[in-house]
């Protein structure tokens, strides 16, 4: 999946790590290991392309878009720890605390994201956006990445393993763990360009739905892809007892899933309106994608 966003996001986002040398120097070349392994940047991308639709500039957009990454970036940390998922291999590389420690891994995320919050924060972004659109992006981000969100998605996610829970608990810890912060990326692209509220309703629509969709090809990819493609362990679900879609209503059914989500997400696009064929196609590649 190529991006006319994707080199300005990777400028961007290195920019905002401190140099290494200092005392602290092992945290920041923690932090910088998981940023620069790369990854697929979805939510950075969606932040760019929602404020492009919106009319806005692509320099108010890219804070806004690398403090997503970041926040994501920490879940990914904190997710292969040995009390979490227990996985080796993150974005083709072996995971941060294989290389750097569990205690750092552990800092390395916290840093991740209180940046992220720096970053939104700072007068310079605030410059940008506006005092009011900066706070906005605050909250947002806050609300979508804490214990009612993604945090909350992923106590859920850990409470669920090793026994069975009913499907609705399945939906609501997609939701949280995944969703959460797909929405965030996609209300914040519309935030940054100022959009009216129903814009940013229909983008958080959006998000929403690609959020079901991306977690349960995700939830299929574990089970039939290879650690080489993927550039994670497959299996780790099954490993884990993990309750997932996949596990409860097999590949098949979560295979239309998949599309029936893609559609509702494209399908809320037309209320946002002007030319939506990017973000489209953007939810017809992630259905598709085998990464
Ligand atoms: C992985 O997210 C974690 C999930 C929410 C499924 P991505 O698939 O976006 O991971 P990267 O950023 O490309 O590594
Ligand atoms: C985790 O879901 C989502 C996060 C909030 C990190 P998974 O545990 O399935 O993500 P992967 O498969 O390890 O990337
Ligand atoms: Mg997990
Ligand atoms: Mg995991
Ligand atoms: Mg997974």
């Amino acid at each position: 999946m190529n991006s006319i966003y994707l080199g300005m996001i990777e400028k961007a986002l290195y920019g905002y790590l401190p140099s290494t040398d200092c005392n602290e120097g092992k945290l920041i070349k923690s932090m910088k290991y998981s940023l620069e392994a790369g990854g697929k940047r979805v939510r950075p991308r969606l932040v760019m392309e929602f404020n492009a639709l919106c009319g806005g500039k692509n320099e108010t957009a890219l804070p806004f878009a690398c403090a997503v990454e970041m926040i994501h970036t920490y879940s990914l940390i904190h997710d292969d720890l040995p009390c979490m998922d227990n996985d080796d291999l993150r974005r083709g590389k072996p995971s941060n605390h294989k290389v750097f420690g569990e205690d750092t891994a552990l800092l390395a995320g916290d840093a991740l994201l209180t940046l992220a919050f720096e970053i939104l924060a700072s007068d310079k972004t605030a410059k940008l956006a506006g005092e009011k659109a900066s706070r906005r992006a605050v909250n947002v981000l806050a609300k979508y990445a804490g214990c009612k969100g993604m945090a909350g998605g992923q106590m859920i996610d850990l409470l669920s393993e090793n026994r069975s829970v009913p499907v609705e608990t399945i939906f609501e810890l997609i939701e949280k763990k995944t969703g959460n912060l797909i929405q965030a990326a996609c209300e914040l692209g519309c935030i940054a360009a100022n959009a009216d509220e129903e814009k940013i309703k229909a983008a958080s629509e959006y998000g929403k739905n690609i959020g079901y969709a991306f977690q349960i090809q995700d939830d299929i990819l574990d089970l039939t892809s290879t650690d080489e493609v993927l550039g994670k362990p497959v299996g780790s679900d099954e490993e884990n007892q993990k309750s997932t879609l996949v596990s409860l209503l097999g590949i098949e059914r979560c295979k239309e899933l998949v599309r029936e989500y893609t559609s509702q997400a494209v399908a809320s696009l037309y209320r946002i309106g002007g030319n939506t064929k990017a973000l489209s196609f953007f939810a017809m590649d992630l259905a598709k994608r085998v990464n």
